[in-house]
């Protein structure tokens, strides 16, 4: 387990139960008393919004006083704060959003807040700002001009960004993509949509990704794919390892007890980088757990959920190891040509017209040919069940 840099939201393990039709299942902790817990299961970091520490309508001087001493107990038990992130969903202000609500108002007390939330970050050193737009959406097509809520959306990004640059704090924002819920549809559903709009920002540099595999799922989206495509672009600055089962409501189960096979793949990446792509970007960053101690489970069941989080992410680690190295693996994927996709299509300085003349492969035969993809995906069963 000390291989990886794991890390939790404090409002993961202090999640309390609460759903839609039940109140709270579990006492509630300050959040200094899982530090040492936590350091002890084998975790390496910690992280938190705002009003994980402080209440929404604390004063200055209580806000701060409260963030040194979990810093205090983040330090003691040797746990680095490696993320902060603002609370811009659960007061009755932010019900359509905290950069795109209608009134402008909001707008202002939320970027405001999210700026505050930014000091913070740089005071605890933490190195990545997520900012998860949970409320940043609609229920109905009629309620917004979504081309201005776009605009407002980027305004605030970049007057973010601007802000870390201008005071100079070693921090990324990761946006966090979510197609729904609290809203009935989020405006950065996806980790594509996300990279569309940094595409357009002023400060898109400093400005990246923490796609969450729930997140994906429940837009029926493969995350290994949304993953990959974000370490193509160069943006995975962060992630959020958890579970879901299918198109529902986010289950934030731990990390594997939804899709196990797609876990493993996740891992694989992770750890081991793409298959044929030495000099393709990694992940660097921590391998942070965004999931909920079900409401089923008492004060046991939240360090059994944590423990059950690192251990698969360990385990899967173990097996894709052992998956690479296979020189069965290594052959099935020369037969499937895995290593020939890095080729470029077109050949040095050839050109349209060049192709137009070269050539080409007989269809029928290529129509034909085994790429023995099943073989493969049976051979990282085998490595994934241990057989
Ligand atoms: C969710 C989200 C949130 C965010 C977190 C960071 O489950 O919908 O994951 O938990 O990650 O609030 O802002
Ligand atoms: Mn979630
Ligand atoms: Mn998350
Ligand atoms: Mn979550």
């Amino acid at each position: 387990m000390q291989d990886h840099k794991f890390s939790f939201g404090l409002w993961t393990v202090g999640w309390q139960g609460t759903d839609p039709f039940g109140g709270n299942t579990r006492r509630a902790f300050e959040p200094w008393e899982y530090a040492d817990k936590l350091a002890e299961l084998g975790a390496w970091g910690i992280t938190f919004h705002d009003n994980d520490v402080y209440d929404f309508d604390a004063d200055e001087a209580t806000a701060k006083a409260r963030v040194s001493q979990l810093k205090d107990a983040a330090d003691k038990a040797g746990l680095v704060v490696e993320m902060v992130t603002t609370n811009t969903f659960s007061h009755p202000i932010f019900k359509d959003g905290g950069l795109t609500s209608n009134d402008r108002g909001v707008r202002r007390f939320g970027l405001k807040k999210i700026l505050n939330a930014v000091d913070i970050a740089a005071e605890v050193g933490a190195t990545t700002f997520v900012m998860w737009g949970g409320r940043e959406g609609a229920e109905y097509d009629s309620s917004k001009d979504y081309f201005a809520a776009h605009a407002r959306y980027a305004e605030g990004l970049d007057t973010v960004a601007g802000y870390i640059k201008e005071q100079g704090y070693d921090l990324r924002i990761g946006l966090e993509p979510k197609p729904n819920e609290p809203r009935g549809d989020i405006l950065l559903p996806t980790i594509g949509h996300a990279l569309g709009l940094i595409a357009t920002l002023e400060h898109g540099d400093i400005v990246g990704l923490n796609p969450e595999v729930g997140h994906e799922q429940m837009a029926n989206l493969n995350f290994t794919q949304g993953i990959a495509l974000a370490l193509y672009c160069d943006k995975l600055f962060h992630i959020d390892l958890n579970g879901q089962r299918g198109l529902k409501y986010d289950q934030d189960l731990a990390f594997g007890h939804g899709d196990l096979m797609s876990s493993f793949f996740t891992v694989d990446l992770l750890v081991n980088g793409f298959p044929a792509s030495p000099d393709a970007p990694r992940y660097t960053g921590p391998i942070h757990f965004d999931y909920k101690p079900s409401r089923t489970e008492g004060i046991e069941g939240i360090w059994d959920s944590a423990k059950a989080n690192m251990e698969t992410f360990s385990l899967l680690a173990d097996r894709a190891k052992s998956f690479r190295e296979d020189p069965a693996v290594q052959e099935l994927m020369r037969e499937a040509s895995i290593f020939e996709l890095t080729e470029p299509t077109l050949a040095e300085g050839e050109t349209v017209a060049d192709l137009r003349q070269a050539e080409m492969p007989d269809p029928a035969a290529k129509g034909e040919r085994e790429y023995r993809f099943v073989e493969l995906q049976q051979a990282a069963m085998r490595h994934l069940l241990g057989a």
